[in-house]
């Protein structure tokens, strides 16, 4: 691998993965509109001449032309990553998700770069009836548009690695915590504190059961797969990301609580979903991924003290939002 474009760079994951390639001396070509992305997570890449940035809209094809040019992969992480807010507006997640990734996958096409790493989610698996759940566990109904129009990109992305002879990456990840987090339980919780220390509104009863990766654990696992996968064109791998620990949401709450110094009364909204799609239990089986030598290298708990850490140290990431509150991917 020696050039990249990672489509969704300035965003949270996108830019940590930019980081690295960075590290591995791989030029990079960042495609984003920094809609959610923030120009400072990628001050420092853009400052590097092995970076380049084509702003602008994903759906933009002669855009993701120019960028894609002489890739040898591209990590397609661009997306609308909200899972809460897909109700109220339907049309979001088909535009940002699914068409947004067919028009990744004809620019591709159309200048010849054939490897794609594509973002999808462990909501896919909606409410399933099998713990952990493996990839290859039996789809049951889809819960979010967010999942299903990820579930879309997963079957276009499979069609064209089946007719193009693409090499097909496609990474189901649980919650990502990490620096440059900027949506999901642990950012609410901990801005709501910062706001009002004596109460927290928790959606659902709090007993909601999750898990979460460290973003530079996700990473690793990514780049080791891309390894694994250079040389199998036309063949698509799916690889749950996350690691074997769940956490409620009530223990997660503490954590953070110990960490502020701070002993809210809890207010609960009731229920075993916090929203529609919500899941009350996640727990993805990744042996798949550890078979090829990948482990985590921090527990839950572990990261989410380093994203609170961030945070402290951070204080324009949490300060004003970039996403709608309450957004889990
Ligand atoms: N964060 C998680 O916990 C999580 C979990 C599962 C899956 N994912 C997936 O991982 C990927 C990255 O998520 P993230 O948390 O870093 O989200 P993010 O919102 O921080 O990053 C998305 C990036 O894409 C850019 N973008 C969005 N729409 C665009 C468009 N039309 N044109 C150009 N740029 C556009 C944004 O500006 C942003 O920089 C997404 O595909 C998301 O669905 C994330």
């Amino acid at each position: 691998m020696r050039r990249a474009c990672v489509t969704g760079g300035a965003g949270f994951i996108g830019s940590n993965l930019v980081q690295r390639l960075r590290a591995e001396g791989m030029e990079v070509a960042i495609v984003d509109d920094f809609r959610t992305g923030r120009r400072e997570f990628v001050a420092d890449a853009l400052a590097d001449p092995g970076v380049t940035l084509f702003e602008g809209d994903v759906l933009d094809e002669a855009l993701l032309r120019r960028a894609f040019e002489g890739c040898d992969w591209v990590f397609h992480l661009q997306a609308n990553a909200d899972v809460r807010h897909g109700l109220e507006r339907p049309r979001e997640d088909l535009r940002q998700n699914t068409t947004a990734t067919a028009a990744v996958l004809e620019a591709m096409r159309a200048v010849g770069v054939s490897r794609i790493a594509f973002s999808s989610t462990g909501s896919v698996y909606g409410e399933p009836e099998v713990f952990p759940t493996p990839e290859n566990a039996p789809f049951p109904t889809q819960t979010s548009l967010y999942a299903a129009s990820k579930l879309a990109g997963e079957g276009m992305i499979g069609a064209y690695a089946h007719g193009f002879g693409f090499t097909g990456l496609v990474f189901r990840f649980v919650s990502i915590l990490g620096e440059r987090y900027t949506h999901g339980h642990v950012y609410d919780f901990y801005r709501s504190l910062k706001r009002d220390p004596a109460r927290l509104r928790v959606l659902g009863n709090g007993r909601q059961e999750k898990s979460y990766l460290y973003v530079a654990d996700c990473i690793e696992a990514m780049l080791l797969a891309a390894r694994v996968h250079e040389r199998r064109p036309g063949e698509l791998g799916v690889y749950n990301l996350g690691t074997d620990e769940t956490v409620v949401v009530d223990d997660s709450i503490a954590v953070i609580c110990d960490h502020m110094g701070v002993a809210p009364r809890l207010d609960y909204t009731g229920g075993i979903r916090g929203w529609a799609g919500d899941s009350p239990l996640i727990h993805l089986d990744c042996g798949r991924i550890r078979a090829l030598g990948w482990e985590p290298t921090l527990s839950i708990r572990q990261a989410i003290v380093r994203t609170l850490q961030w945070f402290d140290a951070n204080p324009y990431a949490w300060s004003e939002t970039v996403h709608g509150e309450g957004s889990i991917a």
